[in-house]
């Protein structure tokens, strides 16, 4: 498949995803202070640099897992369907676990994966997105903590890609199509 040319524009950068992890770390650290270990959930792929980028910052034991669940393909419009590819190692239930999205967008995936947690009764549950597009909601749901609003463009980099593309970008950059 060819996709037509397009250029990034930066629209966060390194050092401002940076300085709101760290903020949020310290916000989630308070929420699970008493926490024996935390489970903190990757969404895959998108999040694997921004949860990379969070444990770091927790000063808290935790443990890491990664869950699939696909609703997009290789497109720019979420299928609202939404699979689980890839589920988690371990088990949740009466633990602490975070989940962390890299984007809120319409929100199937996220209230989808919220749903499915839940019903394995984990003892408190939390959830974090990067960014998030309140202009693009279709299911009533927000995250616990959020990085970044954004408005409705197509963003790449920090993880995020498009097609596949653009994951190792160190900032966020919306998409520009040139012709
Ligand atoms: P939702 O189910 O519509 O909320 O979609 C969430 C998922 O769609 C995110 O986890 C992303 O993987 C993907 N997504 C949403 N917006 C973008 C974007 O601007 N760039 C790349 N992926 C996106
Ligand atoms: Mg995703």
């Amino acid at each position: 498949m060819s996709y037509p040319p397009y250029v990034i524009d930066q629209m966060i950068s390194a050092k401002s995803i940076a300085a709101r992890i760290e903020t949020l770390a310290r916000e989630i650290h308070d929420h699970f202070e008493d926490t024996d270990k935390l489970v903190v959930v990757g969404l895959l792929r998108g999040s694997f640099v921004f949860i990379a980028d969070l444990v770091r910052e927790l000063d808290l034991p935790v443990e890491v897992d990664f869950l699939e669940a696909s609703s997009y393909g290789d497109g720019m419009e979420s299928s609202r369907e939404v699979r689980i590819l890839k589920d988690l190692r371990g088990e949740i239930g009466g633990r602490d676990v975070l989940v962390v999205e890299d984007i809120v967008d319409t929100g199937f995936t996220l209230s989808h994966v919220v749903r499915l947690l839940e019903s394995r009764s984990p003892k408190k549950m939390a959830t974090i997105a990067l960014l998030d597009k309140p202009s693009r909601r279709e299911v009533d749901i927000k995250a616990t903590w959020t990085g970044f609003e954004i408005p409705d463009e197509f963003v790449v980099g920090y993880g995020i890609d498009y097609a596949q593309r653009n994951r190792n970008l160190p900032f966020i950059g919306k998409v520009r199509f040139t012709s």
